[in-house]
């Protein structure tokens, strides 16, 4: 078994950005419209009226200030209230797959390599573009990569389930090298008309190289010393959205195709299910908590990430400890956890252990711990 790392990460980051005031005006907008055109049964008792949404809350409840979109003029319409996005013709490469090859082409040149020396694609994330041909062979194509691609579909958790596999056939040498690719259009998905959810997705796409440690060239690269994957049937994280969509009976209405939690309960049982994941792991391979440089956290909420590292550590983490990126990007998903390892890695030191950690819906989580080299 080769010992394998990760030797060069990628992020794409859409142009256009939503601050929670300009999502909270169009949100606004649609209950003053709703409350109007239901005044009559709101004032008889038979359709609770809606109540607004504020920046103060969502700051308050998530640590979320803004989100990048892939289509800034539809999320901000209150007639429309989602992304738009151009058919594409079947041979122009799918948005998705656009968003992901910027990112893995960024890891390859950060990690020294070019599509020729990859072997595996992984398309890891948490809504595809579409059910085949796979996104990742799709990016295969256009990336010029030889060997096999395929995608896999873990939810939040997705990127370290496809570290984890990318190890796996990387150090038994069934690849030479694999990219790990997490693209996420979560605006597509999420309800904007949910007072109780409007505010916590955004879009982005990450990549990973994953390659033998002993030919690998990149600057900065981080032995990977072990990986854990975890998953624990819920329903409190829910999209109904599929294939059959159009055999059931009855239809099911356009929201529970959509994106769904009880966000509470995610919180409590989340939290301590990924901090005994991470105490676990760390401590199987002898790694005291507290000697952890840098905690790469799935983003979802800012309170829910200080007290996961609060639990593994005994303490406060600070802001270098566990850093934080979903103020400017809200939950990108699969993408989170490797966005805040993107933009706070060049920093450590050799000899300095770090480690991703992504969770979510399912429930699903994974921890992959690594070292400086
Ligand atoms: N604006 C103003 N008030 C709002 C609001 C909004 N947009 N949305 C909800 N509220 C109100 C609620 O009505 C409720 O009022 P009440 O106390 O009078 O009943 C109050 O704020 C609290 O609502 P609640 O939904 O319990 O908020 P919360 O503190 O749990 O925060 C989340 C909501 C979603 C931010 C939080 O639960 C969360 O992030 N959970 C983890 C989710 C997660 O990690 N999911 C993974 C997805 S991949």
């Amino acid at each position: 078994m080769k010992k394998v790392c990760i030797s060069g990460s990628g992020l794409f980051t859409p142009a256009e950005s939503v601050s929670n005031d300009e999502l909270v005006v169009v949100f606004n907008a649609y209950v003053d419209r709703y409350n109007a055109e239901h005044a009559d049964a709101i004032a008889a008792g038979t359709v609770a009226a809606l109540a607004p949404s504020s920046s103060e809350f969502i700051f308050k409840a998530s640590g979320i200030k803004a989100r990048y979109t892939v289509d800034k003029a539809g999320v901000v319409d209150p007639e429309i209230m989602h992304p738009q996005i151009r058919v594409r013709g079947n041979d122009e490469p799918s948005l998705m797959v656009e968003m992901g090859l910027a990112a893995a082409k960024q890891a390859l040149a950060n990690a020294g390599r070019t599509a020729a020396d990859i072997d595996a694609i992984l398309v890891a994330c948490s809504n595809m573009q579409r059910p085949y041909p796979a996104m990742a062979v799709e990016l295969q194509h256009f990336l010029g990569a030889g060997g096999y691609g395929y995608d896999m579909n873990v939810a939040c958790a997705s990127a370290a389930f496809g570290v984890q596999t990318a190890v796996d056939a990387v150090s038994r040498g069934s690849a030479r090298a694999a990219l790990v690719v997490s693209p996420e259009i979560c605006t597509g998905h999420l309800n904007f008309r949910n007072r109780d959810c409007h505010f916590i997705f955004g879009d982005a796409a990450t990549a990973l190289v994953v390659e033998p440690l002993e030919t690998a060239t990149g600057e900065h690269r981080f032995e990977v010393l072990g990986t854990r994957l975890q998953t624990q049937f819920s329903n409190n994280i829910r999209n109904n959205f599929g294939f059959l969509n159009r055999s059931e009976e009855p239809s099911r209405p356009w929201n529970d195709v959509l994106f769904n939690q009880e966000g509470r309960k995610v919180f409590k049982e989340v939290v301590p299910m990924v901090a005994e994941l991470l105490v676990s792991h760390l401590t199987d391979l002898g790694i005291e908590p507290n000697s952890v440089k840098r905690f790469w956290l799935h983003q979802a909420n800012l309170s829910m990430n200080q007290l996961i590292a609060k639990k593994v550590l005994g303490r406060e983490p600070s802001i270098e400890e566990a850093p934080i990126i979903l103020d400017e990007y809200a939950n990108t998903s699969s993408a989170g956890s490797v966005i805040a390892f993107h933009k706070y890695h060049v920093d450590l030191k050799p000899g300095d252990v770090g480690v991703l950690c992504a969770f979510g819906a399912g429930y699903s989580a994974g921890s992959v711990v690594v070292r400086k080299l």
